[in-house]
């Protein structure tokens, strides 16, 4: 239970996050956007924004700043801005105006007059599924369509009109806004080394490859520094317009440069969470184990189909048994803000659609959801032979139905006063993965540690995480450990996405003690030095041998030295062809329905979670709470208001909605602890994104059991409770 060493920092604004850095002589840029969905820019008019006051430059699609775009294995194509003069959205960055001040580049934007050859505008998924296409694979490689039959079994349909007992509905989840506190931004500063950079990302090493590839320089000309994030989780892991921008003119005009996007243009110029809708069927026996199930996906795009909400694949294959699964994925361009990453991207809007399609099956079967879904528990992926490393979810299940009440549940709800009460529950599932990862642990003679990672700690607390793993792997005092991420000149730590920082950093940070012991104890028995010839042993900080001993703090001093380093790297390997890897986890809500106004309110819920070893029990409770806070947002607030002209009607923090305290009644977490070393050296599975995923349903389900209304979308309002 260590609380975050970053946090005193972050609550007195000591804390200096991407725009808190200023210059001599920097200027200030504002980004234009556009105010059309569909088009083409035929002209703009610059002359009036150039004879401002303050205004140093004004570029456009007809007087850009080049940049190329950034290509990532992981984060595939990044877009970047003013390299043509095609609109795709309403509110896509057109142009840049640098000037001395803020207000004087904001005032002039307003000048610039644009002229567009307009064409009409898609905005609409559902009027627009005729334009679907198959999207991608999906990250793991994964093709569009996924089927699975049985021996014998000739189509999906089929295994459908062969079970006793079927559900079918079409599911729709709203488009969300990352909404993080800090909007993007960027200050930037070049000089005879290159450029520097401060803008909020996740991960150094890979907003210093975007930017290399972008501006056509090294990378090794590129320095990336980023210690605090101001909130990410999928929207600031590719590198941001303001980023690009800033970069590019600061080069051409030899000044350091700031820009950061508004609140409203965060909404627009950075990238969403993708609408989605989804047609489920399952097909069960009368004891509810799952014979078929099928699961078809569409999800909104930008019209390059950069990005694909794979819910399908994510929770269909992945979540139960079934001999029959035919899942598949559809992606559909419109003229809407680009889509991408944001909290368990695939899991959290496919899991209301499965998780609601449960709950259907278990009604129309009379039986109970957790007995449902324990009857159907997955041994690994459909399809797949590779089992799961570590799976505790009935433990889950049981644990969660004990400490929620769940045997006081009623199949039709209770009412108390003018208030209907309901309980829901809802799986929850998450892939564990990593990525490949360095750090360096250098020890000093002051007798403390130094631990440095490229990484980044979005506000997911893996800066105390890598104290405490360096603590364990030093076996000393974590007190005594400073950790250091968020700079491109530490080794490259991977991405803080896809909860995968703990397996990836920690693992790493277990190579580098091990291999910062052993030099250690090569440099104490050298010729010369304190233990010469002897055999030495490293534990609790100490070097021993020959019946004494000595710190390592002592043992530098002895030799004259300051510090010792080495660098410990680690990857996934031979694990990924032996097993399957998630976390998991159950989600218990309790909603209310009120009677008359038809208000629903979340009264409790409760989380449990097997993500292997917690390695910090406060920081990853924290990350489960707000989770299940987004979850409930999902469920009950959010949603982007598109336009038919694809102007968005809700783009600033008064029209999209989001969860006040009142709104979040005690959130109980929990975790059953089994660590999962056939993953990681660490144990640590992710503990990040799970937290999301399951909770939408969990509260839709509720509010099912309270009221009998089956809401097939989200965000779920008072209307359709009417
Ligand atoms: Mo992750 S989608 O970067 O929370």
């Amino acid at each position: 239970m260590t609380s975050r060493i970053d946090g005193p920092l972050k609550v007195t604004g000591r804390a200096r996050y991407g725009l808190d850095h200023n210059f001599p002589g920097m200027l200030h840029g504002y980004v234009i956007t556009s105010t059309i969905a569909n088009g083409e820019i035929v002209a703009m008019d610059v002359t009036a924004a150039k004879g401002a006051a303050g205004v140093v430059a004004v570029y456009s699609p007809f007087d850009p700043l080049t940049l190329r775009k950034p290509n990532s294995p992981i984060l595939g194509e990044t877009w970047v801005p003013l390299q043509d003069r095609d609109v795709a959205h309403y509110g896509q960055p057109i142009g840049f105006v640098v000037a001395q001040t803020y207000e004087q580049a904001r005032d002039a934007a307003m000048l610039v007059e644009v002229s567009y050859d307009e064409r009409p505008a898609r905005t609409s998924l559902r009027a627009n599924l005729d334009l679907a296409e198959d999207g991608p694979p999906a990250m793991d490689g994964a093709p569009p369509t996924h089927v699975v039959l049985a021996p014998g079994v000739e189509s999906i349909e089929e295994a459908l009109a062969a079970s006793p007992v079927v559900v079918e509905g079409t599911y729709y989840t709203a488009a969300q806004n990352h909404a993080a506190m800090e909007p993007h931004s960027a200050v930037a500063h070049w000089d005879d080394d290159g450029l520097t950079i401060y803008s909020g990302n996740q991960g150094a090493s890979f907003q210093q490859a975007d930017m290399a590839a972008a501006l056509e320089v090294e990378p090794s000309s590129v320095h990336t520094v980023n210690p605090f994030v101001g909130g990410a989780f999928g929207g600031k892991g590719s590198t941001s317009t303001p980023a690009f921008l800033a970069a590019a003119a600061s080069r051409v005009l030899g000044r350091p440069v700031k820009a950061a996007l508004s609140r409203e243009q965060v909404f627009t110029a950075t990238a969403n969470r993708a609408e989605t809708l989804q047609e489920i069927a399952l097909g069960a026996d009368r004891d509810g184990t799952l014979i078929a199930v099928r699961h078809d996906s569409w999800c909104s795009a930008a019209t390059d189909l950069s990005f694909v909400e794979q819910t399908s694949h994510a929770t269909s294959k992945e979540w139960y048994r079934t001999p029959n699964l035919a899942v598949s994925q559809k992606v559909v361009p419109l003229n809407i803000p680009r889509t991408t990453f944001m909290r368990a991207p695939g899991e959290a809007p496919g899991s209301f659609a499965l998780e609601s399609a449960m709950d259907e099956l278990a009604v129309a079967l009379d039986m109970d959801p957790i007995e449902l879904r324990l009857r159907n528990g997955s041994i690994g992926p459909v399809g797949s032979d590779l089992q799961w490393s570590s799976k505790y979810l009935e433990d889950c299940y049981r644990i969660g139905a004990e400490r929620f009440g769940w045997s006081r549940r009623s199949a039709t709800g209770r009412a108390d006063g003018d208030w209907l009460v309901g309980m829901g529950m809802a799986t929850a599932v998450f892939p564990a993965l990593r990525f490949p990862a360095t750090t360096e642990i250098t020890l000093r003679a002051d007798d403390t540690a130094v631990i440095s990672v490229g990484g980044a700690d979005p506000g997911t607390g893996l800066l105390t995480v890598m104290a405490l793993i360096g603590a364990e792997s030093l076996d000393i005092a974590p007190e005594r450990i400073t950790p250091r991420l968020g700079l491109s000149a530490y080794p490259p730590g991977g991405l803080s996405g896809g909860s995968t920082a703990t397996a990836s950093v920690g693992s790493a940070i277990m190579v580098a003690a091990s291999a910062v012991i052993d030099d250690l104890q090569a440099v104490a028995s050298a010729p010369g030095a304190p233990f010469a010839g002897q055999d030495v042993t490293y534990a609790d900080g100490r070097l021993l041998g020959g019946g004494r001993s000595l710190t390592f703090g002592e043992l530098l001093t002895a030799l004259g030295r300051e510090s010792i380093s080495a660098s410990g790297s680690s990857a996934p390997g031979e694990e990924l062809t032996k097993h399957s890897f998630a976390s998991f986890g159950a989600q218990f809500c309790e909603v209310r329905v009120h009677r008359w106004t038809r208000e629903a309110r979340v009264s409790r819920m409760l989380g449990v979670f097997d993500a292997g070893r917690i390695i910090n029990e406060k920081a990853a409770r924290s990350q489960m709470i707000g989770g299940m806070i987004w979850g409930v947002s999902a469920a009950l607030h959010e949603a982007l208001e598109i336009e038919e002209n694809g102007r968005l009607a809700n783009a600033d923090l008064a029209g999209y909605l989001l969860p006040v305290n009142a709104d979040i009644p005690e959130v109980d977490v929990h975790f059953v602890q089994h660590p999962d070393t056939l993953h990681n050296p660490v144990g640590a599975r992710g503990v990040g994104e799970i937290g999301t995923v399951g909770m939408a349903a969990a509260v839709a389900n509720a509010v099912h059991n309270a009221t009998g209304i089956r809401v097939r979308h989200i965000p779920i309002t008072i209307e359709d409770l009417l």
